[in-house]
């Protein structure tokens, strides 16, 4: 821009208004012409002090001050117009005569823009004044710019702010909001972890239920109330040998469990049936297994409801009883057993009495009729008849296990042995007898006579049983039990097993349930007794065995019996010596309550020499002893007497000091023999005993004095 000093530079489109200030009017009246000719306004003050007031009031665009004024000069004038807001900004310029620096300097220092000496150089004076005026309204502009610069700037940090509050705000509402969601997604994690420990605890509780489900042994299902199947467990499953997609979705009574028999098929239908209605339904099924086996089951049908008390699902559940049933069924067998024993063991006790005296009594009769032929036979018949009668009653007593057992270690395959050829006597020559026997001696504690008589009753029934020839198994072999044996009382241990089986007629269940019964036989009348297999159940029972049986109607027949094992010593089958029947003349003291016995006894005794001094019970027994304890050398006692038995007897002359030989006698059964804690083989007299018995025993017992 330049600058054109011949025209003032309109300031806001108006004249540019200069304050003119000397104390002399000729310099104001000089100046104030120049500049109205260059087209300035001009205002005029002749003093300091009305200078600053005019110019406070007129607001002039600049101000020409003289310095050297009267009263206040131009210096303080100046510093006053810079003190006062109103005239701060209007520039000043010195007029003074004065031309040293040093005045200008004062000058410029007291706030003026510029310094003009005295007298004026009109170019010079105008293009100050120009310049002045142009920077004054550039700084007004400036100013201005400034201001709205300033103003816009303050608007804007204005609006800034607000803006910045409102997005504080925001961010304060994000924050809570993101703390909100913070608590939340903690909360929303515990929810998770607890979600997750009950989804664990519930997979737990849930794989906890599956498990008992599936592994009871109770056979368990679900179905609808129609019968249709939901679910049944591996129990069920594995007991019909069926998978799951075999009985889902399909009615309970068409499953496999009931396949074999259309009734129960029936039977479970209406069953449904019934347990729709609300009915708890319970009876016993059978299975039958693709080998022909039954199963028995307990099996019930419950119905579940729902709070309304509508029939929403059923529970069939099923146990299998088969071995209950077949325990139950022993325990019967076995209890039967044991009533028809008590009941024969006490016949043939009673027997043993009667017939102790008809063979006792008849065997004396022989000895004293033994010059009359006719006499003699009577006495004979007499004898074989009560020979066949005492072999019944020891039959019976078999049975009932109260015979008198010879216990000793015996090996099986020696016994199998002894009596094989005697075996193969009997079985005909149309029956092969095949002994297979274990590679190892079984020793038993037995009495080997009866072991005997047991194979011999067996092989003679599976003779019976092939009439048309066959083939007869003895074999032997040696158990070991870990645990109970199914169809027997067996505890685990070791065995020997004696099987003997034929290839015979078989029995049917009726036969097969009753043929331990004494008495109970098929055969012909005269051909069987019944007595065989009596015996033979008596002698295993007795041995603490257990015999079993396995038949099948025209298949054959297996009997298989178990003999505990005792511990194998080198142990051979005594010998017994051969009676030989000699007398004596010692004195026995005799205590028998049966008055025939005892006076059969009596008279065989006195008859082969000996003295007998007779009591008919215990109590009389020891005050004959007492009053003559001097003589006697052999006490013969019965065992169960009235008032004081023989062991009592014996019990009582022992505590008074004096060992005497003692020979029990009694027909009556081994239990109580043993019950009464006497013991020994020699001094025990089994009734019923003929004379040869009666004094081979006396005078073994005297004779081991
Ligand atoms: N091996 C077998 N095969 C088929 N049936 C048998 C067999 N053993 C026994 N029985 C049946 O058991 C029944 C009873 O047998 P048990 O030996 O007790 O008496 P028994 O043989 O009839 O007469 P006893 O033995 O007194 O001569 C027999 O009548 C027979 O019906
Ligand atoms: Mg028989």
């Amino acid at each position: 821009m330049s600058l054109d000093i011949h025209n003032a530079a309109p300031c806001d489109g108006r004249k540019p208004v200069i304050l003119v200030v000397d104390d002399d009017s000729n310099n104001l009246a000089v100046l104030r012409d120049c500049l109205t000719d260059f087209n300035y306004t001009v205002l005029m003050a002749e003093d300091g002090e009305s200078t600053v007031s005019r110019a406070d009031y007129a607001r002039p665009d600049l101000i020409m001050l003289d310095i050297m004024m009267p009263g206040v000069d131009g210096y303080e004038t100046c510093r006053r117009l810079k003190r006062q807001e109103s005239t701060r900004d209007i520039p000043v310029i010195f007029m003074s005569a004065l031309a040293e620096t040093g005045h200008k300097v004062h000058g410029l220092e007291a706030g003026a823009v510029d310094y003009v000496t005295k007298p004026f150089q009109q170019e010079e004076l105008l293009a100050r004044v120009g310049v002045h005026l142009s920077i004054r309204d550039l700084n007004r502009r400036l100013k201005e710019a400034n201001e709205l610069l300033e103003a816009r700037v303050e608007a804007r940090t204005r609006d800034l702010a607000i803006a910045n509050r409102v997005l504080e705000d925001e961010i304060a509402e994000r924050q809570a909001a993101q703390e909100q969601l913070q608590e939340q997604a903690v909360i929303l994690e515990e929810k998770f972890e607890e979600l997750q420990l009950a989804q664990v605890a519930l997979s737990t509780s849930e794989q906890k239920f599956r498990a008992i489900f599936d592994q009871t042994f109770q056979l368990i299902g679900l179905t609808t109330p129609e019968g249709l199947m939901l679910e049944a467990n591996q129990t069920a499953l594995a007991f019909c040998g069926a998978s799951e997609s075999e009985i889902l979705n399909k009615p309970l009574w068409e499953s496999p469990w009931w396949a074999h028999s259309g009734e129960q098929c029936e039977r479970v239908r209406k069953a449904v049936q019934q347990a729709a209605a609300g009915e708890f339904v319970r009876f016993e099924a059978t299975h039958q297994t693709p080998d022909g086996t039954t199963h028995y089951i307990d099996f019930s049908l419950k119905p579940v409801m729902d709070s309304a008390g509508k029939v929403v699902l059923l529970i069939p559940e099923g146990r299998d009883i088969t071995s209950f049933k077949k325990l139950e069924e022993q325990l019967r067998q076995s209890q039967k057993m044991e009533a028809i024993g008590t009941l024969a063991g006490g016949v043939a006790h009673d027997f043993n009495n009667i017939l102790t005296v008809i063979m006792g009594l008849g065997s004396i009769l022989q000895i004293k009729l033994k010059d009359s032929a006719t006499l003699r036979q009577y006495a004979d018949d007499i004898l074989v008849a009560a020979d066949k009668a005492a072999m019944l009653t020891h039959s019976l007593l078999a049975f009932s296990r109260k015979q008198i057992m010879q216990s000793r270690p015996e090996k099986i395959n020696a016994i199998v042995l002894t009596i094989d050829k005697l075996l193969r006597r009997v079985i005909g020559e149309d029956i092969e007898l095949h002994c297979s026997l274990a590679p190892e001696e079984l020793m038993i504690m037995a009495d080997g006579s009866q072991i005997e008589q047991v194979l011999m009753n067996l092989t003679v029934n599976a003779r019976d049983a092939m009439l048309r020839g066959g083939i007869i198994s003895i074999s032997t072999e040696r158990l070991e039990l870990t645990e109970g044996l199914l169809d027997t009382s067996l505890k685990p241990g070791s065995y020997a097993r004696i099987t003997v089986a034929d290839t015979g007629c078989g029995m049917n269940t009726t036969t097969r349930e009753r043929i331990f019964e004494p008495f109970f036989t098929t055969k012909e009348v005269g051909k069987g007794t019944g007595l065989g297999l009596s015996i033979v159940y008596g002698i295993i029972k007795q041995h603490g065995g257990e015999i079993s049986v396995y038949s099948e109607v025209g298949k054959g027949t297996c009997f298989k019996i178990y003999l505990p094992l005792i511990e194998a010593s080198e142990t051979g089958r005594a010998s017994y010596p051969v009676p030989q029947v000699a007398g004596g003349k010692e004195t026995i003291l005799l205590a028998e309550d049966n008055d025939g016995v005892r006076g059969f006894m009596v008279q065989a005794l006195e008859d082969y020499g000996y003295r007998v001094i007779a009591a008919p019970d215990g109590e009389e027994a020891l005050r004959k002893y007492r009053a003559n304890n001097d003589r006697i050398q052999l006490l013969l006692l019965d065992v169960v007497m009235p008032k004081m038995n023989g062991q009592e007897v014996y019990d009582a002359i022992v505590q008074e000091g004096k060992r005497i030989p003692v020979l029990f006698s009694s027909g009556y059964t081994a239990d109580i023999i043993e019950q009464k804690g006497i013991v020994g083989e020699v001094g025990f007299l089994a009734k019923p005993v003929t004379v040869q018995m009666l004094l081979t025993k006396v005078r073994e017992v005297l004779d081991q004095r």
